[in-house]
């Protein structure tokens, strides 16, 4: 085989890993199992509109991370996009996350920072020195009965497909609310959107002398050349792949949520205004509705089509795409077994979010790729 280090998967992890390393003078051969490279970053344009749609779920690049900022605009401009989300709840729209406007629309109040802040405290004290013994009592601590019923437990049944009573207290450790009404979604620094779109930044990282991607290969196929069997103990291998899958679920499968996306055109020019509108109610089977017109308002789409995407969620069977970690007690007894595991794999080098089991944003998923470049493959 003619590679110095061969990559598993092309998302951002393992394209980032490439591209250092081609850059420094190393022959790549990166192998994806699906039919394009990108993974879960990856869009494309939906073909009768050309409205560009992130096939696995919606993709916001922020960070704060002055290294990945400088890193990723090597590859693409950002537009100037600043996310924001909206709920409906009963029939009325409100911003979120929760702030002052959110709480003035829903005490039909005029509360200033202080005041909300006060009327939230006596709300959340309802159960006085009592530990919330599940995530329902949990939601009533940090920020009141009457604002977590109205915004969280239905949102979060559906997520979860449990009741939340059912749901420990830990899968929420906080609740975000801003005594202010700003009602920008993202923290960060730096905030936006690839100006030619997700795959063009992709495929430009991959695009180096050093590189050779193979799509449509799959590393546990050993009638193909680069398959685990053919090259462990070869050369080094970044895995970026399910943890789990490597060692053929040896210590049990790891659980994970997966969504199911129902796509629609329409014949309307705008649908709802915004590019994320959340449901939070439990009788509406979706949990949220996108419109991606919105996500580039810059761009000159047509005037009487949109494109709307339903999201639902429910927990993955294996043949499912992973999204989300699930994350329970088990799962990490069994992710700590498979660390132990890995140890015993010297060459293989276990990055991402399938491949460490680790919800990642993007600027994460980077930074921590360039921390293992410098740290494991070229120090
Ligand atoms: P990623 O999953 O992208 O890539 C792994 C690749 O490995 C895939 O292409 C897969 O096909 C391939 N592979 C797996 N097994 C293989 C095998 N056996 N052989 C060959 N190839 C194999 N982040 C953010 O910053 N802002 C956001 O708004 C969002 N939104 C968002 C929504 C949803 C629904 C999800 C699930 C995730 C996000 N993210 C996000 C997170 C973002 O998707 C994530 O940071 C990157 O996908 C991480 O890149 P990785 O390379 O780690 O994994």
């Amino acid at each position: 085989m003619n590679a110095d280090v061969v990559v598993v998967g092309t998302g951002f992890f393992g394209l980032t890993v490439a591209e250092r390393l081609a850059s420094a003078g190393r022959r790549v051969l990166m192998v994806e199992r699906r039919d394009h490279l990108g993974g879960n970053a990856y869009s494309e344009a939906e073909p009768t509109t050309g409205i560009e749609v992130h096939r696995y779920g919606a993709h916001l690049f922020h960070t704060s991370n002055e290294r990945v900022w400088e890193y990723v605009n090597r590859f693409t401009a950002f537009t100037d996009y600043r996310h924001r989300v909206y709920t409906t709840h009963r029939g009325e729209v409100y911003p979120m996350p929760i702030n002052l406007g959110t709480i003035n629309q829903f005490f039909r109040s005029s509360h200033g920072p202080e005041a909300a802040r006060a009327l939230l405290a006596e709300q959340a004290a309802e159960l006085g020195d009592r530990t919330p013994a599940n995530l329902d009592e949990q939601g009533v601590r940090l920020i009141g009965r009457p604002l977590y019923e109205a915004f969280i437990r239905g949102y979060t049944a559906k997520q979860w497909q449990t009741d939340p009573r059912e749901l420990p207290a830990s899968i929420i450790s906080r609740l975000p609310v801003r005594y202010t009404y700003d009602n920008r979604y993202f923290n960060d620094r730096y905030e936006g959107l690839p100006v030619d779109g997700y795959t063009a930044w992709l495929e430009r990282m991959a695009d180096h002398p050093n590189i050779e991607v193979r799509l449509s290969t799959d590393f546990f196929d050993d009638a193909q050349p680069v398959s685990k069997a053919a090259v462990v103990g070869q050369v080094p291998v970044v895995y970026t792949g399910p943890v789990d899958r490597y060692f053929d679920f040896a210590e049990g499968e790891l659980s994970w949520r997966t969504l199911d996306f129902e796509q629609e055109v329409l014949d309307v020019g705008d649908f709802q205004g915004t590019s994320v509108m959340n449901y939070a109610d439990e009788d509406t089977p979706f949990t949220r509705i996108l419109e991606f017109r919105h996500f580039h308002p810059e761009r000159d789409y047509p005037r009487d089509r949109t494109v709307v995407v339903r999201e639902f969620s429910r927990f993955a069977q294996r043949t499912d795409e992973p999204y989300y970690p699930v994350n329970t007690p088990e799962d990490r007894e069994r992710l700590l077994r498979y660390r132990e595991l890995m140890t015993a794999e010297p060459d293989v080098h276990f990055g991402g979010r399938l491949g460490t089991y680790q919800y990642l944003d993007m600027h994460m998923a980077i930074g921590s790729a360039l921390s293992m470049v410098d740290n494991q493959l070229t120090a």
